[in-house]
């Protein structure tokens, strides 16, 4: 079992700080570019995508996409295949991936050739949390919020067996407990 109520990695008014200060630099950099189409990836960016689109300045809309790693046993193969797609076409629209966290990077590889496949004006990544040391393929974040160390997290967003995603704080877990 999870605890939970101890082990606080990241406080809720930190995270709050931050994705404020993210999204005054989003709003800047994208500013006189005629909107933004930020993506949102299923599940665990939700809460993070909430809050950080509600602070941007600029003219937004707000897409979803959901993808599934095949695993083979225990062990994730890098392999992602799309789940739920984008309604609107995103050709020639400037395009922001929104992730709750990069790991290995397989994920937001995946989904940044993808979407530059589609003719997007541009595309970039933006990730509450990235894990240091453990990227398995290069990409480029070119938001980030906090970097972490090789710790399961849940919290805002990030769920141990889709437990605790709602926590407004970010949390070091011992799935093993
Ligand atoms: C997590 C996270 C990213 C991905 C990152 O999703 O939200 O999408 O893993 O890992 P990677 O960099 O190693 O590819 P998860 O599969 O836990 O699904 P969820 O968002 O629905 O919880």
């Amino acid at each position: 079992m999870s605890k939970p109520d101890s082990n606080v990695l990241i406080a809720e008014s930190e995270i709050q700080q931050r994705v404020g200060e993210l999204a005054t630099q989003i709003s800047a950099d994208y500013a006189g570019k005629g909107g933004l189409v930020l993506v949102g990836v299923l599940k665990g960016a939700f809460i993070f995508l909430a809050d950080l689109s509600r602070r941007l300045t600029i003219p937004r809309v707000v897409e979803f996409i959901a993808v599934s790693s095949y695993e083979s046993g225990s062990a994730s193969s890098g392999a992602v295949r799309l789940v739920m797609d984008v309604r609107e076409s995103i050709e020639g629209k400037h395009v922001l991936v929104v992730e709750d966290i990069v790991d290995t990077g397989h994920t937001m590889h995946y989904l940044m050739e993808m979407l530059n496949t589609r003719g997007a004006a541009s595309v970039r990544a933006c990730a509450l949390l990235q894990k240091t040391g453990c990227a398995q393929v290069e990409v480029n974040i070119d938001y980030v919020g906090f970097q972490i160390g090789d710790k399961w997290v849940v919290g805002y967003g990030l769920d141990y067996a889709e437990q605790d995603r709602t926590l407004p704080d970010i949390r070091v877990i011992q799935p093993e407990d």
